[in-house]
């Protein structure tokens, strides 16, 4: 969990390449659909770009199927879901489901001025979804993807208007939802201000220790 921008894809996406399981990340599974043109996709697009959140019937089902696949029973790690209280009880149903249980959920946080920088400076691959930054991160040929030598882009959503929309419903929908977890006991907050390897230190020191005392 965290507001936009303060890194949870890129602790994500190592964090699972190095335990082994996958990274399921809603936002990246949206995109995906509004870059295909699906339905899906063009019902969602409008609420992505303009940074509010999709409706929680909609993403629940996309994430129950996202589940039941072969690849997911394994174990996951999920980045940007659930972002409101309703999707809590969406996630605890399709985890029944399937026999799986939160070991833990892990929380970054960093000032919103970097968090502003780190987004108006983000670029993606649209291809290979590798993220860069114009400064922390930037491609060895300015934009250019390092892994597979598409054009990088800028996010719709990573204008400095829609970030501050973004952080808004961060603020009144999805703190909530780090309230229910904490109040179960399963919070962790990770100082998300720092170097990715930095912070990925930390993140890593928190798990273990989750694991060693739960
Ligand atoms: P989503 O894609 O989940 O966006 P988000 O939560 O706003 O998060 P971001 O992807 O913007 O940021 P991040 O924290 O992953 O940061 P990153 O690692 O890229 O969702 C997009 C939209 O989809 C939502 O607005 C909504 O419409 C919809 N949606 C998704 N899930 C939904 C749900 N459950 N319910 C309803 N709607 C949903 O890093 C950012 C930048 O910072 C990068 O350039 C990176 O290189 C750089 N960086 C990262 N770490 C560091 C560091 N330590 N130091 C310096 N730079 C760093």
């Amino acid at each position: 969990m965290g507001p936009p921008g303060v890194g949870k894809g890129t602790q994500a996406v190592q964090l699972a390449e190095r335990s082994g399981v996958v990274h399921v990340s809603t936002g990246d599974m949206l995109r995906e659909a509004v870059q295909a043109g699906s339905e899906l996709g063009q019902r969602v697009r409008g609420y992505i770009d303009s940074g509010r959140l999709v409706p929680d019937a909609v993403i629940g089902d996309l994430l129950a199927e996202r589940l039941d696949q072969p690849d997911a029973e394994a174990g996951f790690i999920l980045d940007g879901f659930p972002r409101t209280v309703p999707q809590v009880d969406i996630l605890a149903t399709a985890l029944d489901r399937i026999g799986a249980r939160i070991d833990g959920v892990f929380i970054l946080e960093a000032p919103t001025e970097e968090i502003v920088r780190r987004l108006t400076g983000r670029r993606v691959c649209p291809n290979c979804k590798a993220v860069y930054h114009v400064e922390g991160r930037p491609p060895t040929e300015p934009g250019v993807c390092d892994r597979c030598s598409s054009s990088l882009i800028q996010r719709e959503d990573d204008t400095e208007e829609v970030i501050r929309d973004r952080l808004t419903v961060y603020r009144d929908e999805t703190r909530p939802v780090a309230e229910v977890y904490e109040n179960q006991g399963l919070l962790v907050r990770v100082d998300g201000t720092g170097s990715p390897d930095e912070v990925a230190g930390r993140l890593g020191s928190a798990i273990a220790a989750r694991e060693g005392g739960a």
